[in-house]
């Protein structure tokens, strides 16, 4: 049976999630890291499927920022692999699904194989008109931000038009929303990089479960306490004139 909330409920229309702890997970059980993140796949999988079934519009997912080239090289060369065998082993589970994969981060930066498999199935998936799961690859917030000033310039947008709205147009995905509600994983009070522009009024949420472990039902409390959360966007709400007393 599909994954569902009450009827009525408000649902985000992006979440996105840091996916954090996968090693510790690995290493509580004495096996290697490569198995956390095995694992951690796993529970990707649930996640979209469960994101899909819930009606949420977008769902982005730090797979590799770009500061986890430190790591080491059979590390990061086995989660490389891992996101070429899912993307080709998926793309029958997306197309049923009516599921559009999106990347965000620097193609170039990639290797060149894997870069044209996400590239295939962008393509392959870009009528869909059901869930987006946006791949946060070789991704960093400051990275997209000087790349989107290199596009901008390069466009030769001039300082006086230079206004949010149009910077916005030229980030990774400019017609994805910002997300309503950023969840990280693994214990850890940070946002390592994801989405400084448009995580600027998200909602944050800041889980001790290690990744592998995160559940559908995990998902499906974090949206029950986003819809608790009063968002003000720095306004006051239902008395705007409360925020003009002296
Ligand atoms: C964090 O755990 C996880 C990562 C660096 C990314 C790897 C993510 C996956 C393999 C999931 C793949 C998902 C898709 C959709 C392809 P960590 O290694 O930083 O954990 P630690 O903090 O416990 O060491």
């Amino acid at each position: 049976m599909p994954f569902s909330m009450p009827p009525r409920f408000p649902i985000p229309s992006h979440v996105g999630i840091i996916m954090d702890g996968n090693g510790r997970w690995a290493r509580k059980r004495n096996q290697l890291r490569t198995q956390g993140h095995l694992e951690g796949l796993k529970t990707a999988k649930r996640i979209v499927q469960a994101a899909s079934d819930l009606g949420i519009a977008c769902l982005s997912l730090y797979v590799f920022s770009t500061e986890n080239w430190r790591r080491s090289a059979g590390e990061v060369g086995f989660i490389m692999t891992l996101v070429k065998q899912y993307l080709a082993a998926e793309l029958e589970f997306f197309r049923k699904n009516r599921i559009r994969i999106r990347h965000a981060g620097d193609s170039e930066g990639l290797p060149p194989d894997i870069a044209e498999e996400i590239r295939r199935v962008c393509r392959d998936t870009e009528d869909f008109e059901g869930l987006q799961v946006i791949l946060a690859l070789n991704y960093g917030g400051r990275d997209e931000i000087l790349r989107s000033i290199k596009r901008l310039l390069a466009a030769g947008v001039v300082q006086e038009d230079l206004t949010e709205a149009v910077f916005r147009g030229y980030l990774d995905n400019p017609d994805i929303p910002d997300p309503d509600l950023i969840i990280r994983t693994g214990g850890d009070f940070r946002i390592s990089n994801f989405f400084l522009w448009e995580g600027a009024y998200s909602e944050y949420l800041f889980l001790d479960k290690l990744w592998p472990d995160f559940s559908e039902e995990d998902l499906r409390d974090a949206l029950v306490r986003f819809a608790g959360r009063e968002r003000k966007f720095g306004g006051i709400p239902g008395n705007p004139a409360d925020g003009i007393m002296a």
